[in-house]
């Protein structure tokens, strides 16, 4: 468990899924990740952020169904097999994947950014808690998205943003490190 928020935030890495071992992650673990998520900040208090856990048999059944979507179904875009092999086979091997979905308010009171910040800053706060639990994690935005809205049974004004996966490290994934943060900063005294 790491205590310092500066040294969570830089060990926190993006670990793909090859790179994740098969073994369960408890359900008390991704209940944990799901309450960090949900004190995220929110504008006007929308709460945009929605999860579906996806586990075991509806995990396979899931990838199946996508493969099948993809690969023989008669989606109206091109699509790119080698992407769709590669995403299921992920999503098959991950031990959990949370779809994050952003839920319009109804009204829309606030442009559409501000709920993906806000679903966005969720996602963080369960990368940090998967983090500090010593667990791997990893964010997929495959471009198919928009053909997934029936599978993973979207309602009215969601969207979906992706993939979380979460899992033990199998094998460590070396940062990609970051450019000097004064080179993106103007200061104003
Ligand atoms: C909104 C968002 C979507 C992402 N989608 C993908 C993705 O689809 N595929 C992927 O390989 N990485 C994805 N990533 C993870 C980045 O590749 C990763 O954060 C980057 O390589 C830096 O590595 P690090 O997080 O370990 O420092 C995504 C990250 C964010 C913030």
């Amino acid at each position: 468990m790491k205590n310092d928020i500066g040294e969570l935030i830089k060990v926190r890495r993006a670990t793909p899924p090859k790179f994740l071992a098969k073994t369960e992650v408890s359900k008390e673990l991704i209940k944990e990740l799901l309450e960090n998520a949900n004190w995220a900040p929110t504008h006007k208090n929308t709460e945009p952020w929605r999860f579906k856990i996806f586990r075991g048999e509806a995990k396979h059944k899931l990838a199946a169904d996508i493969y099948d979507l993809l690969i023989n179904g008669s989606v109206n875009a091109p699509v790119n097999l080698q992407k769709a092999e590669k995403f299921t086979s992920g999503l098959k091997r991950v031990p959990v994947a949370i779809a994050i979905v952003l839920q319009r308010d109804e009204a829309e009171r606030i442009p559409e950014w501000e709920e993906v910040a806000a679903v966005s800053m969720a996602v963080q706060n369960m990368w940090l808690t998967a983090t500090a639990n010593g667990l791997g994690a990893f964010w997929s935005t495959p471009d198919f998205m928009p053909l997934l809205n029936d599978l993973i049974h979207l309602k009215a004004g969601q969207k979906l943003l992706g993939f979380f996966y979460v899992g033990e490290i199998a094998i460590d994934y070396p940062s990609t490190g970051r450019g000097n943060v004064e080179e993106k900063t103007e200061w104003f005294d």
